[in-house]
């Protein structure tokens, strides 16, 4: 026997965004999930029934007087495994946050009891008013997942924070939440900052070190905090790879400009993971101009000077209760030079990865022990990098105090 399709109600409410939603439809329903689609009725307005319904594969409707027989406003939130509304606009979250039932999608949203995601999409000024950041705030401490809204080009001639994020990344944000079920937002109302990819540090303007990390386990924590409900803010260093949607991410390029980013971000964070590869040394003197080949002559030797650890900065500097992570990459005397790296930076838990020419870097795959300061130890198998991300924040959220009693 097959086991039945995944049951996902998708949302969409009156915003221009609401044509990147059957993106989204498309690809949830293609991974094979059962999607009903519950626009609101402005939604129409820029989508119409007929596309829905094409691309669902199931019928449509905004209004719970259709097929009044079935119970539609009742049964759809009842049986659904997963409400995700895309785009939410301001309107739609205040109604959702109140509590208001006068349409189909509001009358599923509070009959659901399975995880429910928002994806806002609205101008800068609407995302950032008093009124829209207490409805988030109101969702959120209900367990409900509300990610960030990308920064860019907005409808019009602006641009700003208030994008609906990539339908890829939206898509990868429904199928964690859904992976993880009921009860699975255990970081909601912490944040949490998270550094990836390498750092590169300037010969000249054209050259500089740098180093293989891709950033992959970086952005598969990121992606994994999301869904378990965290605010996250990701230091991303050199990484060709997509923004992970609900993230807000900070590019750098140096260790020096990574260190004031982290530590930036770590003065609210609950807490902090460096996946980054962050150089130990950068050159001594950045060279203005190009360094030009010199006739028949050998190069100057280019002296290093040491960067600063930012992952001990972070063990020296934390607030009471934060947390803090480290990744070593260790080639030999895997277990050894672990134990010593976490006691002498100070971190409450340190994955360490053996490397090698083939193994960790660029690959979607990884193997890790985890240590922790309190002597224990993770063993972590092979397997995908998000498999790796979530067994980092089992044992991270086991470590934060719990919130204090209304
Ligand atoms: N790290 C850091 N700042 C640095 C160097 C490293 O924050 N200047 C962090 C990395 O993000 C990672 C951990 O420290 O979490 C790695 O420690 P590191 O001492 O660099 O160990 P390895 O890279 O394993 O290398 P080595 O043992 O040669 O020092």
């Amino acid at each position: 026997m097959t086991s039945p399709k995944p049951r996902v109600v998708l949302g969409v409410s009156a915003g221009i965004a609401a044509y990147k939603a059957c993106e989204l439809l498309r690809r949830l329903t293609e991974s094979g999930h059962d999607v009903t689609v519950v626009p609101t009725a402005d939604a129409l307005r820029f989508v119409g029934e007929p596309t829905w319904a094409a691309l669902s594969g199931n019928p449509v409707s905004s209004r719970v007087w259709d097929g009044v027989a079935e119970v539609p406003h009742v049964r759809l939130g009842q049986a659904a495994d997963l409400v995700f509304v895309a785009p939410a606009t301001a309107d739609l979250l205040a109604r959702a946050a109140n509590g208001l039932a006068d349409d189909l999608l509001t009358n599923t949203l509070l009959t659901a009891r399975c995880p429910v995601v928002f994806a806002p999409a609205m101008h800068t000024e609407m995302w950032e008013h008093p009124a829209t950041r207490a409805n988030v705030a109101t969702l959120r401490a209900r367990g409900v997942v509300v990610v960030e809204p990308a920064s860019g080009r907005l409808t019009g001639k602006d641009t700003g924070t208030g994008r609906l994020p990539d339908p890829a990344e939206l898509f990868e944000v429904a199928r964690h939440v859904l992976a993880r079920g009921t009860g699975g937002r255990d970081l909601a109302g912490r944040h949490v900052v998270v550094s990836a990819g390498g750092t590169r540090e300037a010969i000249d303007p054209v050259r500089f070190i740098g180093n293989r990390s891709s950033g992959l386990q970086g952005y598969a924590l990121a992606r994994t905090a999301v869904a378990r409900g965290a605010r996250v803010t990701l230091v991303s260093a050199n990484v060709a790879l997509p923004e992970p949607a609900g993230a807000r991410t900070v590019p750098t390029g140096s260790a020096e400009e990574m260190r004031r980013a982290v530590l930036e971000a770590a003065g609210t964070a609950d807490a902090v993971v460096m996946a980054a590869a962050v150089a130990d040394f950068r050159p001594s003197g950045y060279q203005g101009s190009k360094i030009k080949k010199t006739e028949g002559g050998e190069p100057e030797p280019i002296r290093l000077v040491k960067n600063p650890d930012i992952l001990a900065e972070l063990g020296e500097t934390r607030h009471p209760g934060q947390v803090i992570v480290g990744f070593a990459a260790e080639t030999e005397n895997v277990l050894d030079n672990g134990r010593a790296k976490l006691a002498r930076k100070r971190s409450d838990l340190l994955v360490v990865n053996q490397v090698g020419e083939d193994l960790t870097f660029g690959r979607p795959d990884n193997a890790a022990v985890i240590l922790g300061a309190d002597g224990s130890q993770t063993e972590v198998p092979r397997g995908a990098k998000e498999a790796l991300a979530e067994i980092v924040w089992d044992l991270v959220a086991a470590r934060f105090a719990p919130f204090p009693p209304d």
